[in-house]
This record gives C-alpha cells, structure tokens and sequence, in this order.
C-alpha cells in the first residue's frame, strides 16, 4: 500500500446522516495511506455510529463537545482547526451546510469549520430532494464561492428503500482520491499540460427507452484523470454514462453515444496526451426509433439493423492535431498482447494498455467478467512499439497513479527532442 497520505493530519467531521456508515471505512482508508485522523462527531452522528468505534478506528480521542471542559483545555477547537492540513466533512448533512453557509458556530463541528482558513472538503449525503431543494442549492453555491472543495453527492439508489437519485455520498476510495488531489504534494510534472481522458461506457439509443450498453464502470477513466490532475495537468475528462462521482479537480463533461464523445474530444483539441479509456460501444443502430417500438403479438423481435461507431482513438491517432502522446485501452479476452499491438500500428497510437477482461484473468474484487470491468482491481499489459511490459495485479488507483507517472515520463522526453 502506498502511503500517499503520510503524516497528512485530516480533522474528520463526520454529520448526522445514515451515510455515517461508510465513514468508519473511510477512516481505515485514510489511515492504511498513512494519514493522522482526528475526529469530531456532530451531536446527530452519534445517533447513527458510536463514538466508541470511530475512536478505535480512527486511534485518537473523538471530540464531540464545543462545551467540554477537559477537551477544551487540552486541545479546543481554534487548536482542532489549526492542527489539521484538511477538514473533511462526510457525510456532510444539509444541516452541516446551511450552517456553515451562513457562519454558524453554535456546535463543535460548526465551530471547528469556522475557525479553519485551511483547506475544507465536504462530501453531502442526503434525501435527493434535501439536495435538490432551493435551500441547498444556495448554500452550495455559497461555499464553492467561498472555496469549499466538494466530492459528490452521487447518483444512485439512497439507504432508504425506493429512494434514488442526487444524494448519495460519494464512496470512501473516491473521498480519499479527492483527499490525496487537495493535499498533492506540490511537485506538479504535468503542470501546464493540457490532457484528455475519455471514460465510461457509451449508450446507444435503439429507441427512447432502451439502449445497447456495456459493463465498463468508469472507475479505471476517472481514476487516470484524477491521478493525472493531481500531478498537475489541466485534465479533461469525457464521460460517459456512469454512476461515480466527478473526479474532483477536472473538468468533466458528459455524454451519452460514441459519436458526442467524439464531438467533445474533437472540440477539445489541441492537447499534449489524450487518453482513450472509454468502453466505446463498436456499433449503433442504423436508425434509432424516436417512438418507443412496440411488441406486436405474432411479429416476433424486430430485426436491429447496426452499424459502426466511429474509431474515436483512431480519428485522433490520425488527426491533424494529433496531441503529442495517444494512448489508448485494449480490453482483450484473448491474444492480448498480439491484438494490443495491431491496435497501436492500425489506430496511430504511442501506446496501449491492454487489460485482460477474459474470466480466467483471475482478479477479483466486485467486477463481472473476471473481476475487471466494474470491479477495483486491474492487471494490465503497458504495449509500445519498443516491446510490452506486464505490470503486476494493482488497485486501478494505483494503475491510473503508475499511467499518469509514465505519461510525465514521455511527455518530459517529448519536450527533450
Ligand atoms: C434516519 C435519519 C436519517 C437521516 N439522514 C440524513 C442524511 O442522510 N443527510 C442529512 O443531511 N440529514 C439526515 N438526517 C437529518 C439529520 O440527522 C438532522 O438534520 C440533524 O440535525 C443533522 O445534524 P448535524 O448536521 O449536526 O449532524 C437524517 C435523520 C434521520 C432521523
């Protein structure tokens, strides 16, 4: 495990939501990395987890009360602020941001975030109407202007049953993604450099209501564009539909079909790298239905009439523009290294990773098709016209880390001839 957060001192605000939960892993999370978690629980909190068990993962003394004599004296909030590199506040409940929107200070937690002039992330949880309600979105626009760093809330189904949409809490590894980009160190190899990453599945419409998909989750796209972000480039990141937060620190852009990536990517040249992980899908439909198609009984299937997607990594392979370093993803399920290697001659790219999604890739993890596509782990083969180099089975946080590194590498070798 690399200890990216080493030392780092994060005072950890945890608010009364059911997404409480998930910060009991968020604090082994940050404390595997390396990081001093010191934590403050709102009166709320404590209704959804102990005090006992925050402080037996977090290994420090929870502080709890603004009015607690004993705490005040040893440590006090002015002194909690100011002995933190960055407040987190997760989940932070809509509560938690109306009052700090408005300067609040009547409780610990509130008291705390108003005495910090360090950098503060909040990671929302709550009802999708809490979210979308007016209210809110005023407070948000507040504390971005007044340069709150955000993670989420994301799209998805709510710990309440029968209950989806904007609200959820971003997941424990992508807070503490957010968390490693606020606190990068500060050499930046990628400074002033212009990247695009695509990533995400496509959908295809075959009619209003139904599309032709694949299992790509996002996670590996979003992980290099973070990771990239945080070495300093001005990233770029071309979504597809996914149900993961932003990366925080990049400009993203959603879309839905192959061919608005491509518009998106295109719009977006020129750039230094572009980095093609997408899951695109190869074919459409000849003639999507603008009518939902009806079962007629007796009819049988209608007859799907495809045809092909735009190469988007082989249109910037071969583009005018073409940025100094393309590379693009080779998800294989047999002949990887052969196939990956075609694919860089036929599509102009400098270099593929090639990752193998077959079921006997034999990584697990949460994924489908062994373990690759959706799930947190990867193994890839880095292809280039020099030969391939295998690296060993990593998080795909740590695969984007290694990717964002070589791509300094090269671009560093680039500016050198
Ligand atoms: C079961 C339950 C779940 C709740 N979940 C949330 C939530 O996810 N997000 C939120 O903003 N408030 C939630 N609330 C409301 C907060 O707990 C309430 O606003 C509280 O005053 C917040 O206090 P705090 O901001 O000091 O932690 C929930 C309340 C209950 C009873």
């Amino acid at each position: 495990m690399i200890k990216s957060l080493s030392e780092k001192r994060i005072l950890l605000i945890i608010g009364g939501g059911i997404a409480a939960y998930k910060t009991l892993d968020l604090i082994r999370r940050l404390r595997e990395r390396g990081a001093l978690v010191r934590p403050v629980m709102t009166e709320a909190a404590q209704q959804f987890i102990t005090p006992l068990a925050v402080g037996a993962l977090a290994a420090d003394h929870v502080f709890t009360d603004l009015f607690d004599r004993q705490d005040e004296q040893d440590v006090g909030h002015i002194r909690l602020a100011r002995e933190a590199d960055l407040v987190v506040v997760a989940p932070a409940t809509a509560d938690l941001m109306a009052k700090h929107a408005h300067g609040l200070a009547n409780d610990l937690a509130s008291a705390v975030l108003l005495a910090t002039d360090g950098p503060v992330l909040l990671a929302p949880a709550m009802n999708p109407k809490m979210w979308a309600h007016p209210a809110t979105r005023r407070n948000h626009k507040v504390l971005v202007n007044d340069g709150i760093a955000f993670i989420g809330p994301m799209r998805g189904e709510m710990a309440e049953s029968g209950e989806a949409g904007e609200g959820r809490m971003a997941e424990p590894l992508e807070i503490v993604a957010a968390i490693e980009a606020l606190l990068a160190p500060v050499e930046k190899p990628l400074a002033g450099r212009r990247i695009i990453v695509t990533s995400g599945p496509t959908h295809e419409p075959i009619d209003p209501v139904r599309y032709i998909a694949n299992r790509s989750s996002g996670k590996q796209g979003h992980a290099i564009a973070a990771a990239l972000a945080r070495l300093g480039a001005d990233v770029q990141l071309v979504s597809g539909p996914v149900a993961i937060a932003d990366p925080a620190g990049v400009l993203t852009t959603h879309v839905e079909t192959a061919r608005q990536m491509q518009a998106v990517v295109e719009n977006l040249l020129p750039a230094d790298a572009a980095i093609f992980v997408a899951a695109v899908a190869d074919w459409r439909m000849a003639d999507a239905a603008d009518k939902k198609i009806k079962k007629v009984a007796g009819k049988g299937p209608p007859a799907l009439q495809m045809v092909e997607n735009p190469d988007i990594l082989a249109g910037i392979g071969h583009h005018a523009q073409r940025p100094l370093l393309v590379i693009g993803f080779a998800a294989e399920t047999q002949d990887l290294i052969k196939n990956a290697q075609a694919k860089l001659e036929r599509k102009g790219a400098d270099l593929i990773v090639a990752n193998d999604v077959s079921h006997d890739s034999g990584i697990g993890s949460g994924g489908v098709l062994g373990g690759v596509m959706g799930g947190d782990r990867n193994r890839v083969c880095i292809v280039t016209r020099q030969g391939a180099q295998e690296w060993p089975e990593l998080s795909k946080q740590e695969v984007a880390q290694r990717l964002a590194e070589l791509v300094a590498e090269r671009l560093k070798e680039h500016q050198k001839n």
